[in-house]
């Protein structure tokens, strides 16, 4: 049912006042109740704050924290009185409100705790002890103020349910259970009440509380206030509330979402940011091009192309949870897929305006829905630099009545039926997701084994994203020879998680006269696949074989001794994809020798080879044996000086 759709246009007062009425709210001592009792005492209405003032686990008892509410709400002028009683004996609560102040109008069932274990290790006493408090302990409570409410023909109920119950959650198996049995209870009292003028709703509340200190990320903690749930309460109680048996909130109006514009952000960077995410998706020195990302007084220094991954970390999610027209539940949010087109060469630094819009929402039915995220980000002279969208899957969010298909999606490739081309294997480092997580996305879900365990993960994942980066910085090497400006775009499916220190296997297909390179990537561990149905689509560039002068040039800074045994002149013939690119000579008549475009008049040596197989060369990664034998190398010359020439061949590589 639909809170919001039931709600008549400007029908409310402008200030919900409860005047002369008696509001029972349970488990008030603290969290939600605490606001809700504050909010009612403020507005007029005479309130019995309830506390067994146990623990989260529900262990113990105390009578502090309902007196310091009830103490609160006096000093502001209200008027309160505290009972102690567990919900179990709900009855006791209500005599409060009787005994005190001769009535009860509004009863809030809120209290509750939580004992997660899950399912397989769940027992009698995890699985008792919350139904008795939140599903009995409202029953005994509402059967107590029932009669008060129908002989008075006035009664206001809230009772609360949770997402864990509506969609379900990990280690949470009794408290669902016991969650979705308040929305049935709330179903039928509010049938029962509808002639003597009860009024149930069932409330689903997000905030930061104790209960959810271990369930949402720090940066929700802190714009998740409790305070924020409280006005709803208030309506859902109030006389006017024109809603019964409504569960809230569940409004679901898509084209209003689409309408919805979300606030527009900045994105600053320094060279020291697109570092460590180069870093973190495992750039290192000992590639040909590592230092061209990892030392911003480079005279190449660029920022990687993959950077406007996070981009996306600008989005205040918190926004998602109370969008207009669809509101998300932020805990059934997963990052189902990635699209990104890179329009412009990203600057070394800069601030970046970034814009965000909905620009669609899918029904896949039992599934869950999908919502679709475009991030626009534009440099200081309004151009574009970078386009993402972001495929967010909702679970239990779907079956609302919605299209199924969308003209806006980026769809996955279809990997060929054929061996892969090549296969780019990285092994991940135990602390890849703890480094990776500094570049912007903190979710606790990458470093904090409790709360990864409560999301059903054997230990903390690797962000997707950070697979993603390390996939394409692997596909841009091989098949780009690391050239930023070769990226055009790119789209992957997060199909499964990636454990750090796993090693990840990108299969690549380089699809016959497109430059597109299509890619799945592997856990070596598992034979599973992470990322499915990607693809890289590469500009051809103008290299002029610059991959493989560069590395040349850095190798050539790094074995001095070169010049020693061969004293003479090296051509290197460049091609790319069997045509000649450019010529670099390797000047090696003086130490420590010197790398420049052009041809030798004498060489002593002259090397062929196309410009990727050289980077390869140089980096180790293709056997010189090998590159000879397959035809990707040829060398003439003095046969005497080759050996001389194997340190310019990966370490220990003999030519
Ligand atoms: P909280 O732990 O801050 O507050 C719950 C209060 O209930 C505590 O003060 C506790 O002492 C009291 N309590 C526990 N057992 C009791 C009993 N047998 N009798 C009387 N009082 C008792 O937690 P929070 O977050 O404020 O939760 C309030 C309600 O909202 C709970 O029913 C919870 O399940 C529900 N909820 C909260 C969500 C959130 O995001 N915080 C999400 C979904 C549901």
């Amino acid at each position: 049912m639909h809170l919001c759709s039931r709600l008549p246009q400007n029908s409310m007062p402008d200030q919900l006042r409860f005047d002369g009425q008696v509001a029972v709210v349970t488990g008030a001592g603290g969290g939600l109740g605490r606001e809700y009792a504050l909010l009612l005492g403020e507005r007029g209405a005479a309130v019995v704050v309830n506390d067994l003032g146990s623990s989260r686990d529900g262990q113990g008892q105390s009578s502090k924290t309902a007196d310091s509410v009830v103490q609160e709400i006096r000093d502001k002028g209200g008027k309160a009185a505290a009972n102690y009683d567990s919900v179990e004996e709900g009855h006791k609560i209500i005599e409060t409100a009787i005994k005190e102040f001769g009535r009860i109008d509004i009863l809030i069932n809120n209290a509750g705790f939580l004992r997660d274990r899950s399912f397989m290790k769940m027992e009698d006493i995890d699985w008792d002890l919350i139904h008795r408090v939140h599903l009995r302990g409202a029953f005994i409570t509402t059967r107590a103020a029932w009669p008060h409410f129908r002989r008075q023909k006035y009664g206001r109920i809230v009772l609360t349910s949770s997402a864990a119950g509506l969609f379900g959650n990990f280690g949470q198996a009794n408290y669902s259970a016991a969650k979705m049995g308040l929305v049935g209870l709330g179903q039928t009292l509010a049938v029962e009440g509808q002639k003597h003028n009860i009024v149930t709703n069932v409330l689903v509340p997000a905030a930061a509380s104790r209960l959810t200190e271990s369930v949402f990320p720090a940066e929700f903690q802190r714009l998740l206030r409790p305070a924020l749930v409280a006005p709803v309460v208030a309506l859902l109680c109030h006389a006017d509330c024109p809603a019964s048996g409504a569960v809230a909130p569940a409004g679901v109006d898509v084209a209003r979402a689409l309408r919805t514009r979300l606030p527009p952000a900045r994105y600053q960077y320094q060279p020291r940011d697109a570092i460590l995410y180069a870093l973190s998706i495992g750039v290192s020195l000992s590639e040909p091009h590592g230092l061209r990302y990892l030392y911003e007084a480079h005279d190449s220094y660029a920022v990687h192309p993959m950077f406007p991954a996070l981009f996306v970390n600008a989005v205040d999610f918190t926004r998602l949870a109370s969008l207009p027209g669809f509101p998300m539940d932020l805990s059934q949010l997963l990052h189902g897929e990635q699209y990104m087109e890179l329009k412009k060469p990203l600057p070394s630094s800069a601030t970046l305006d970034v814009d965000f819009k909905i620009s669609d929402i899918i029904d896949k039915g039992d599934k869950g829905a999908l919502v679709l995220l475009d991030v626009r980000a534009s440099d200081e002279v309004g151009d574009e630099v970078a386009y993402v969208q972001v495929t967010i899957f909702l679970r239990g969010a779907g079956g609302f009545g919605g299209h199924a298909r969308s003209e806006h999606t980026t769809a996955c490739a279809i990997v060929p039926d054929r061996a892969p081309d090549a296969t780019l294997p990285y092994s991940t480092c135990t602390d890849q997701a703890a480094l990776y997580r500094l570049c912007g996305d903190r979710n606790p879900l990458h470093i904090d084994p409790d709360f990864a365990a409560l999301g059903g993960q054997e230990r903390p994942i690797l962000h997707g994203l950070c697979g993603l980066g390390v996939s394409v910085h692997a596909i841009l090497a091989r098949y780009a020879s690391d050239q930023p400006e070769a990226l055009v775009k790119v789209k992957a499916r997060f199909a499964r998680p990636v454990l750090p220190g796993q090693t990840l296997l990108v299969d690549t297909w380089r699809e016959p006269g497109a430059d597109r390179i299509v890619f799945q990537t592997r856990v070596k561990e598992t034979g599973r696949v992470a990322l499915s149905g990607g693809y890289v689509e590469l500009r051809a560039t103008e290299p002029a074989a610059g991959a493989a002068g560069a590395s040349l040039q850095q190798l050539v800074a790094q074995r001095p001794g070169l010049a020693d045994s061969v004293r003479g002149l090296v051509q290197f013939n460049v091609t790319q994809r069997g045509r000649p690119a450019a010529g670099w000579v390797l000047d090696l008549t003086s130490a420590p020798g010197r790398v420049s475009r052009g041809t030798a008049a004498a060489p002593v040596v002259t090397v062929t080879a196309d410009d990727a197989h050289l980077v390869e060369l140089f980096s180790g990664r293709l056997e010189p044996s090998t590159a000879l034998a397959q035809g990707k190398l040829k060398v003439a010359g003095n046969p005497a000086l080759l050996g001389a020439l194997r340190g310019l061949f990966g370490t220990g590589s003999r030519v």
